[in-house]
């Protein structure tokens, strides 16, 4: 387990609080969708009808975490925008009853009150957490990764939620991987612990070989975490890539006996990280939505199977 120089992190203890507060990273360079994010922040990419971001917000509002910090950095306030009142085009949609349209545009902005932090250079995931640390103060708080979007039937981060209060530690959601894939992850040494969803955690390293790696269990984009984090993500050097990795302050914390723990995820969720688990998350949310769903289930077997499909006829 990598450790960190400076003096010994304080070991958080139990408050039985819940954290309230959700910081999300989103000063990141998006390079694996360029050109798309060259003057679009990749967190507004649709999935759907809907920007990544908005699913993300959602889910910190439906649990309990309506008090929402965007880390964002240079080219990327427009994410911001997306949150505020447009109440020229509320007057517009109002003046033409399009009633499902306005509802579509207010929900946003009543979703949680947004506040952002400026990251001024990306210098990792790590560097962009610690950008938030004036606004959340020593109080536990959650991080979600724009990236990774879980299903509403299937919430996750109450269950986290719970678990860091009764601990005072550092809660992460983990899934389980193929082997080959495991260099793509921070993969977690894990003990079993009497509830079947939850395992201890004893080290993480980031993004191992498949032949290094010490279990085939994987970090997502949900983060738990005691506001002691700060101090260490302070001296954490720069890690794998070169970047500020918020994955070595945790391993640090754990070094220094803080419970670390982690929540078994088995439910939907959808990586829009990269080209191809983002065309695969489009596809996969619309075929479930009831208002285009069953149309476009139609549309997409038939072009798979090659027929009329494959056309340029367009919907609706
Ligand atoms: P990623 O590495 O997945 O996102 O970081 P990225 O850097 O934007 O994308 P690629 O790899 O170049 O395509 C995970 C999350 O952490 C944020 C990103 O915005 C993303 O949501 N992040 C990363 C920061 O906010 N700051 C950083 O310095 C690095």
């Amino acid at each position: 387990m990598p450790s960190v120089p400076g003096a010994v992190p304080e070991r958080p203890v139990p408050t039985g609080r819940v954290a309230t507060k959700a910081v999300i990273p989103a000063a990141g360079l998006g390079t694996r969708f360029l050109p798309a994010t060259k003057a679009v922040p990749k967190e507004l990419l649709p999935v759907v009808d809907k920007p990544a971001l908005q699913y993300i917000v959602e889910e910190a509002a439906s649990a309990g975490l309506t008090d929402v910090l965007l880390v964002t950095g240079r080219g990327k306030s427009s994410m911001v925008d997306h949150f505020d009142r447009r109440p020229d085009l509320e007057l517009q949609l109002e003046a033409a009853d399009k009633k499902e349209l306005l509802d579509a545009i207010r929900r946003p902005c009543e979703l949680a009150s947004i506040h952002t932090s400026r990251q001024s250079e990306p210098l990792g995931l790590g560097h962009a957490v610690l950008c938030a640390a004036a606004h959340v103060g020593r109080q536990p708080f959650a991080v979600m990764l724009g990236d990774d979007l879980i299903d509403e039937r299937d919430p996750l981060l109450p269950r986290m939620l719970e678990l860091q209060a009764e601990t005072g530690g550092i809660v992460v959601a983990l899934i389980e991987v193929s082997r080959e894939r495991t260099s793509l992850y921070g993969i977690a040494t894990t003990s079993p612990t009497d509830q079947e969803d939850i395992v201890t955690i004893s080290g993480l390293v980031e993004k191992p070989d498949p032949d290094e790696a010490p279990s085939n269990l994987a970090v997502i984009g949900r983060y738990v975490l005691p506001g002691e984090i700060f101090d260490v993500l302070e001296t954490t050097q720069p890690g794998r890539g070169g970047e500020i990795q918020l994955t070595d302050a945790i391993a640090a914390m754990a070094e220094a006996g803080t419970p670390v723990h982690g929540v078994l995820f088995r439910g939907r969720r959808y990586d829009t990280g990269d080209r191809q688990s983002y065309l695969r998350a489009v596809v996969q949310l619309a075929c479930d939505r009831e208002d285009l769903g069953p149309d476009f289930r139609k549309w997409l077997t038939d072009f798979v199977g090659g027929g009329f499909g494959s056309g340029s006829e367009g919907g609706s």
